[in-house]
C-alpha cells in the first residue's frame, strides 16, 4: 500500500519538524478537544505527523497520558525530538502505528483515539480498518475523534476543497475526501455512535464517536 505524507514542514537543528498547517490548527483544536476528550486516561494519537500537535496537546491536557504514533520513521524521529525537547511527563515515546495493519496497543487500554488530517490521505478500506482497530484498542465508553476535511454528501464545501480532492485523486484514485455520511456509516457498522460534529476553521470538521 502506498504511504502518503503530504505535509510541508521545516526542521529545527534538534530534529523537530514544524508544519504550517499544524501550527494553524493547534489552538482551535485544543479549544474543541477540551469538550470532546475524556478528562483523564490514555489517548492514542494516530498519524501524529511532526509531533508538534502531540507536544501541544499533552501540555494542554496534563491529566491525559498522550501516546503519539505514525507509520513513517522520519515522522517518528521528529515526534521523538518533540518528546525530548518538551520533557512532558504525560507525553510518551511515539509508536509505529500503521492503519493498514494491527495496532501495537493492548486491547481496551486507551480511552480515546484521535487522528488529525489522515482520512483524506487513505483509501476507504483503511478508514474501515481504522475503526475496527480503534474499537479493539478502546475501553468501553471510549471515544474516537477525527479531524479533517470532508464532503457533505456529494458536495464540496468550497472550490478549494474540490481542487485539493482532485489533486489527491490525481496522485492516487483510491484516496481523497470522504463524506461525513460515509464515515458515519462506517463508524456505526464498527460499533460506535455519533456524539458530536464540531465545525472548525477552514471548513474542517471535528467528528466525535463513542463505543456503543
Ligand atoms: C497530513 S499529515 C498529518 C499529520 C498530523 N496529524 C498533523 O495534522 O499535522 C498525514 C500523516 O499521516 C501519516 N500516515 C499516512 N498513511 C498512514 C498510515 N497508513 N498509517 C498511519 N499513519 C499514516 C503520514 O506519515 C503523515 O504523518
Amino acid at each position: 500500500m502506498t504511504r502518503h505524507i503530504i505535509q510541508q514542514a521545516d526542521t529545527s537543528e534538534d530534529g523537530r519538524r514544524t508544519a504550517p498547517a499544524a501550527s494553524r490548527n493547534t489552538v482551535p483544536l485544543i479549544k474543541a478537544l477540551g469538550a470532546r476528550l475524556p478528562s483523564t486516561g490514555r489517548v492514542l494519537e494516530v498519524a501524529s505527523g511532526t509531533g508538534q500537535h502531540a507536544a501541544a496537546f499533552a501540555a494542554a491536557f496534563p491529566a491525559l497520558e498522550w501516546t503519539p504514533s505514525d507509520v513513517d520513521p522520519g515522522q517518528r524521529e521528529s515526534i521523538a525530538a518533540w518528546h525530548q525537547s518538551t520533557r512532558l511527563v504525560n507525553l510518551l515515546e511515539p509508536l509505529a502505528v500503521d492503519v493498514a495493519t494491527s495496532w501495537p496497543i493492548a486491547q481496551g487500554s486507551v480511552q480515546a483515539v484521535l487522528t488529525v488530517n489522515l482520512f483524506h490521505l487513505i483509501p476507504e478500506v483503511l478508514v474501515r480498518r481504522f475503526f475496527v482497530e480503534a474499537r479493539v484498542a478502546l475501553s468501553d465508553g471510549g471515544r474516537v475523534i477525527v479531524y479533517g476535511p470532508f464532503r457533505r454528501g456529494t458536495t464540496f464545501v468550497s472550490d478549494g476543497d474540490q481542487a485539493f480532492d482532485a489533486s489527491l485523486r490525481a496522485r492516487d484514485p483510491a484516496i481523497g475526501y470522504k463524506s461525513v455520511e460515509e464515515v458515519t456509516d462506517v463508524v456505526e457498522s464498527a460499533g460506535f455512535t455519533s456524539v458530536a460534529r464540531d465545525n472548525m476553521p477552514a471548513n474542517n470538521l471535528l467528528l466525535t464517536f463513542a463505543t456503543a
